[in-house]
């Protein structure tokens, strides 16, 4: 069974998965390997200057030449340069995240470039479908890093009956059950973060993969979420102490936030460091290459929808006997 959809047709990619933007965790490597294995690998530019999104991004072309994703953060403030940088480097996919960029979508469009939105409300979907995105990724709150607050179950369901655009499942995705329940609830393609940390050509901390692979069903956390900035994030001594100062000390605790996504990838510090992950943590437990992880999610994926049918089927015979 091939799943091809309308995310497939307009990404021009083989499985319908896409790697989440992800700020540091994004990189041209594991992009590239997602990109090579049949999905659409991306960029997470994060807080990047401009210049430095080029190199990556001619990094990613010496890698693959199959499409790939930049994503780019409205809460960056060079977000505006960046996507010049995107448009010069002729990047055919762009994912925006964190913010609204309604402003920006018909500028790309005519210059070719595909756009897809992440968002976590149906009102913000509605008017980027207006003004032409692809696209719209609905992004529930069981995901890592910055979260909204409905579920994925509802949101998906929600996006699926307004929006006439294909809509892509993000958050809690980390199995192929999850994503025939998606196609289920009328998504036509997933979006997974959690589950590319725990790749070989992930280029995190090994205190980071471990964290996934140890971390339970609850043992994430909100950050932030007095600050104005919700994160969901793995329960660390770092964690349980940026809720104390949120409380206490917002002032400090923002400061603690500086910086706190690198010190968890690049050094695996658990007192310092914030380990983005979604609760889909709790179902990872092991580290594969991405392409054993997208075959071995495909397959689940296609046993489950048949599993489903033949289950039904018994039911109707036994029910005719
Ligand atoms: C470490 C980490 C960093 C992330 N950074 C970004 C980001 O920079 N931009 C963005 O749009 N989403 C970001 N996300 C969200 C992902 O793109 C994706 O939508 C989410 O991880 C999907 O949910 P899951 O974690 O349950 O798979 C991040 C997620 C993680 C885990």
């Amino acid at each position: 069974m091939k799943i091809n959809t309308r995310i497939t047709k307009l990404l021009n990619i083989k499985y319908p998965v896409i790697e989440g933007g992800m700020a540091w965790v994004g990189t041209p490597k594991l992009a590239a390997a997602v990109s090579n294995a049949g999905a659409l690998g991306t960029i997470g530019s994060g807080n990047m200057e401009p210049e430095i999104l080029r190199e990556k991004i001619r990094e990613i072309k010496e890698l693959t030449d199959k499409p790939f994703a930049v994503n780019i953060i409205m809460l960056n403030p060079h977000a505006e340069e960046l996507l010049e940088v995107v448009i010069e480097e002729r990047v055919p996919i762009v994912i925006f995240g964190a913010g609204n960029p309604a402003p920006f979508v018909k500028e790309l469009k005519a210059k070719n470039i595909k756009v897809l939105a992440v968002v976590s409300s149906d009102s913000l979907a509605i008017r980027l479908e207006r003004v032409g995105v692809d696209a719209i990724i609905g992004e529930g709150m069981e995901c890592g890093g910055h979260i909204g607050d409905v579920t994925t179950l509802i949101l998906i369901q929600r996006l699926t009956d307004v929006l006439n655009v294909p809509v892509i499942a993000a958050g809690g995705i980390a199995t192929g059950r999850a994503i025939a329940a998606m196609f289920a609830l009328g998504a036509e393609g997933v979006q997974l973060g959690t589950a590319f940390i725990a790749t070989h050509e992930c280029e995190a901390h090994d205190n980071y993969k471990k964290k996934v692979l140890k971390a339970g069903i609850r043992d994430t956390v909100i950050t932030g979420g007095k600050l104005g900035h919700p994160a969901r994030v793995i329960k660390t001594p770092f964690s349980k102490k940026m809720l104390e100062m949120e409380s206490n000390s917002p002032e400090e605790a923002e400061e603690m936030l500086v910086g706190s996504l690198k010190k968890a990838f690049l050094h695996g510090d658990v007192s310092q460091g914030s380990f983005m992950a979604g609760q889909s943590a709790g179902l990872i437990r092991e580290i594969k290459s991405v392409e054993q992880l997208l075959k071995d999610l495909m397959k689940e994926t296609h046993d489950s929808i048949e599993k489903l049918i033949k289950r039904f089927e018994l039911q109707e015979k036994i029910a005719e006997a």
